[in-house]
């Protein structure tokens, strides 16, 4: 059932080019130049016309809230709202209508989403659902939905089914932003052409998995780690942390690569690795600049770059190379050496990454 595989997750985290396109599937038309989600066809104009968006969602699958954010923003100029459900559902949020409410969950029945969901609805949003699993309690409490279609997660940490959920938000957006016309349409198509080859970008990645094993058995005994990125790598750097804490139980925090010097730069000594997302896209040179502070405080610094970087090879102590893509489609890519690293570290600690102490796959109670 691991098919082959010594894990779920391992085996999960290689299935992203196939997740990915799977989600994909029938989705994208690169003949027509069109985006189509069948589950929310029916709501489309109010979604498209919606004042303001308020993605719900918990762990790994906030972050893919967070990485929406700069997606619907940049391509629908839609306001946005990224919110812990637990949270939420506890405050008196401000509800308009013409508000729409985006749920993400892996599981559909993680209880804290379920009880925004249920606010929201009480207050007139319409909401959406971006699930995982068909026929799931969330799926089944919203208006309308786009499932991830990524299969089965067996393994507790998130990983395929958090690239699915960025390729749903990045469709949504391009459908959002091609009706308000507020993409250009050399940006529609390229993006459409970018999206379609990340399948491939992604399988090219794996392909670096025996050099990050290399790192991962460097920094295996950290007590503490730091992920930095900027813009909208720095959900992912929030995730990288995220999936290195919960199975391999080492610390590790996500920071905007700017916030560094606003506190974590303390922390930072010979012994601290520091993973850093720099790639070349509008912020890089402000994150090359975040990685000599790391090294000037003798920081290790692992980066994941762009195919061909010179520079930042030149200054890190490690860097593992993804393919060039469109500036909102790195995060598809940089994920999966994070996910990779996190799995290989918690396999040399020893630590049951299919199963980690203390976390269950759905969690439904609060
Ligand atoms: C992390 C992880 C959790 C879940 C969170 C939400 O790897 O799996 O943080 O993302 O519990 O779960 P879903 O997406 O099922 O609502």
């Amino acid at each position: 059932e691991k098919g082959g595989y010594d894990h779920f997750m391992l085996k999960e985290i290689y299935e992203q080019p196939r997740s990915i396109h799977d989600c994909m599937r029938g989705r994208i038309n690169l003949e027509d130049q069109l985006v189509s989600l069948g589950g929310i066809l029916e709501y489309k104009d109010q979604i498209v016309n919606a004042n303001r968006i308020i993605f719900v969602a918990c762990g790994t699958s906030w972050h893919a809230g967070l990485v929406g954010e700069y997606l619907f923003e940049e391509l629908a100029r839609t306001p946005v709202e990224v919110e812990y459900a637990s949270e939420f559902r506890y405050r008196n949020p401000v509800i308009n209508e013409g508000d729409v409410v985006i749920a993400i969950s892996q599981s559909g029945e993680t209880a804290d989403t379920l009880a925004a969901i249920e606010l929201a609805k009480s207050k007139g949003a319409l909401i959406v659902g971006i699930c995982n699993v068909v026929g799931s309690s969330i799926s089944r409490a919203t208006h309308c939905g786009s499932y991830t279609h990524a299969g089965p997660e067996i393994g507790v940490a998130s990983t395929k089914a958090f690239t699915a959920q960025v390729t749903v938000l990045t469709l949504m957006a391009l459908m959002i932003g091609r009706e308000k016309d507020t993409i250009s349409n050399e940006r529609f198509t390229r993006l459409l052409i970018d999206l379609h080859n990340i399948p491939d970008k992604v399988e090219s990645v794996l392909k670096s998995d025996a050099k990050i094993q290399h790192i991962a058995d460097i920094y295996k005994d950290a007590p503490n780690a730091l992920y930095l990125g900027r813009g909208i790598n720095f959900p992912v750097a929030l995730e990288g942390a995220l999936k290195l804490k919960e199975i391999s139980y080492i610390h590790a925090e996500g920071y905007p690569a700017a916030e560094m010097k606003h506190g974590p730069i303390a922390l930072i000594d010979e012994e601290m690795p520091t993973v850093v997302i720099a790639t070349k896209d509008a912020s890089y040179e402000k994150v090359v600049s975040n990685i000599q502070e790391v090294k000037a405080r003798k920081g290790k610094v692992i980066a994941i770059v762009t195919k061909g970087d010179s520079v930042v090879s030149g200054i890190a102590d490690h860097v593992v190379e993804i393919p060039k893509t469109d500036d909102l489609l790195v995060p598809l890519i940089a994920t999966i050496p994070l996910q990779l690293l996190s799995y290989h570290i918690a396999v040399m600690r020893g630590c049951n990454v299919d199963q980690p102490r203390n976390l269950a796959k759905s969690v439904t109670v609060e």
